[in-house]
């Protein structure tokens, strides 16, 4: 994993008003019994562990977004360990960045966790002086594709019968594009 992609930062305030601050951190193989419990929940097409591993040996951005206590409230003896909100990981290229896979854990989502990791995606980008977003998305997918044009993306393309839809069958994929033009912060694109 490059440097860059080192540190920990806390979740925008919004999402803390409800108690304990969500944190972004690099995602580790150690990570990855809890990730492939969500991706197997979320996905009728999950990922594999050694598409995980793979992405990771190969460096690209992944992160693992978890709760976390408040910095200025000790944890206490009897609390509970981070649980994992969700994760994203992102392909880098020649100025831009590709998200490969984006997911919040099912009982978690509809809370702001996908919307926040996209601008810290973006963040991330501009960081890299990658000034492109690209991302494809299952062309049935509506809630994920509302995501995505909530967040400033536009569709530009279509893979005919990219994805696998069980029964031998075959799900379009619609290529979707963000140029950013300035510095973003996550906690404004995380607000609703
Ligand atoms: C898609 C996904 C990452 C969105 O994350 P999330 O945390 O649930 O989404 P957020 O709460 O940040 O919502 C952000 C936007 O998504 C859209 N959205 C969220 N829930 C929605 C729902 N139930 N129906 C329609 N749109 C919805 C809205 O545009 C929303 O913006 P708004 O709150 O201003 O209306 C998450 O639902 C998920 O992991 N889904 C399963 C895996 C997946 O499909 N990943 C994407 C693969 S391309």
């Amino acid at each position: 994993m490059s440097a860059q992609f080192r540190g920990t930062r806390p979740v925008a305030a919004g999402l803390a008003a409800a108690g304990a601050a969500p944190t972004i951190r690099p995602m580790t193989v150690f990570d990855l019994d809890a990730v492939l419990s969500i991706e197997q929940r979320a996905y009728s097409f999950p990922w594999s562990r050694g598409n995980f591993i793979d992405s990771l040996a190969s460096g690209y951005g992944a992160w693992v977004l978890e709760t976390s206590r408040p910095a200025e409230s000790p944890r206490p003896v009897t609390a509970e360990p981070p649980r994992l909100l969700g994760y994203y990981l992102a392909m880098p290229g020649v100025e831009e960045l590709h998200l490969l896979n984006i997911t919040v854990a099912p009982d978690c989502q509809g809370q702001g966790h996908g919307r926040w990791m996209l601008g810290h995606l973006q963040q991330q980008a501009v960081a890299q002086s990658a000034p492109t977003l690209w991302l494809e998305v299952r062309a049935h997918n509506l809630r994920a594709q509302a995501l995505y044009l909530r967040c400033g993306f536009e569709t530009v393309g279509r893979r005919k019968a990219y994805y696998p839809a069980g029964q031998g069958q075959r799900e379009d994929a619609l290529v979707m594009r963000k140029a950013l033009a300035q510095a973003v912060d996550p906690a404004v694109e995380g607000s609703a």
